[in-house]
């Protein structure tokens, strides 16, 4: 962790009754550092949080907007539940694995893109659909959402 983002945290501590309340913004502003946390950075959390460096990983592990391991510049994931499932999404994201060379939850080579799959985005209506950088698309097909990977840089 950098003595930058360690200064932004601690100036979080006055806002929360608990220490403890700050860990979710902590670790989103270190995650903002280098794009992802390792256990380092769990175990430096841990010590500015008085917490176990197993309770900051348990946390960081278990939302899936925090990532543990290094990220594409572009994150893609499709969404797997039922009302996508249902209009094709699972064939979409296989169509996307072999477009890309890589595997669900695995980065290309040249670290251009993740591709991940997720539950629900509350976008059934418009199934299916994916998350690219936080932005929706819906409504897909497989050439439109080959369309959208090959699109970004
Ligand atoms: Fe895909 Fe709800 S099931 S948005």
């Amino acid at each position: 962790m950098l003595p930058q983002a360690r200064q932004e945290i601690e100036a979080l501590f006055p806002r929360y009754e608990e220490k403890r309340g700050a860990l979710l913004p902590a670790i989103y502003l270190v995650q903002a550092e280098k794009g992802y946390l390792d256990e380092q950075d769990a175990r430096d959390l841990a010590e500015l949080f008085d917490l176990e460096p197993v309770e900051v990983w348990e946390v960081l592990s278990f939302y899936n907007m925090f990532y543990t391991s290094p990220q594409g510049r572009h994150h893609v994931y499709v969404c797997s539940n039922l009302p996508c499932s249902l209009r094709g999404s699972r064939s979409l994201l296989k169509a996307l694995e072999a477009h890309l060379g890589i595997r669900c939850g695995q980065t290309t080579p040249d670290g251009r893109i993740t591709l991940g799959h997720e539950e629900c985005l509350g976008s059934c209506g418009t199934a299916p659909m994916m998350r690219v950088d936080g932005e929706y698309v819906e409504d897909l097909d497989v050439a439109e959402a080959k369309r959208v990977v090959d699109s970004l840089e």
